[in-house]
């Protein structure tokens, strides 16, 4: 069901969330990481869920009147039919009513699809982080710092 509305995420997503995080990072969040981070009052998810499985999801934290994206990740099976999109819009348009004005995310500068997607929703780069992420071929690449106010 990728064409499902995404809904806010619950602790009890947690697990389905640790099974779509770990296809597509190399160092994946367990179960009770993602529970955790659900049941943090600071902590918003949004996915898009059908019954115990998540096709995808975006997660944030928020301090004030800033958030920082903390991962988004769309199964590969669902990628490019728009999954990344509508989670960022409805994640970003909760964030906004909940009064966020900033938002900030890392970026491996690699990741070309992360970063049209990004750019595509007004995020700009703010910054670099040198040789910040360990890579599959055991080398090192920097993270792009990027912003988008609300
Ligand atoms: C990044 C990711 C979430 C995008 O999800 P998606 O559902 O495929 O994205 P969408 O289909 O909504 O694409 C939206 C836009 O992003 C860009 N985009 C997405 N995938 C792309 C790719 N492989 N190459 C270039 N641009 C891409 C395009 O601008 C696209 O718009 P278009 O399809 O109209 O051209 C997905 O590729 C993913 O889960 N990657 C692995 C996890 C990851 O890297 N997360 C980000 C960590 S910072």
């Amino acid at each position: 069901m990728q064409d499902a509305a995404p809904r806010l995420l619950r602790p009890a997503d947690a697990a389905g969330c640790a099974d779509l995080h770990a296809t597509s990072f190399a160092h994946p969040w367990s179960s009770s990481d993602f529970e955790a981070l659900l049941a943090d009052s600071a902590c918003f998810g949004d996915g898009i869920v059908d019954g115990a499985k998540i096709t995808g999801f975006i997660l944030s934290r928020r301090a004030a009147d800033e958030a920082e994206v903390l991962t988004v990740v769309v199964a590969s099976s669902a990628r490019r039919r728009g999954c990344g999109r509508r989670l960022l819009a409805a994640h970003l348009a909760r964030l906004a009513a909940l009064g966020v004005a900033k938002v900030f995310l890392e970026v491996e500068e690699g990741n070309a699809a992360a970063l049209a997607l990004y750019r595509r929703y007004g995020f700009s780069v703010e910054g670099r982080r040198k040789n910040y992420y360990a890579k599959s071929d055991g080398g090192r690449g920097d993270a792009l710092i990027m912003r988008r106010i609300l």
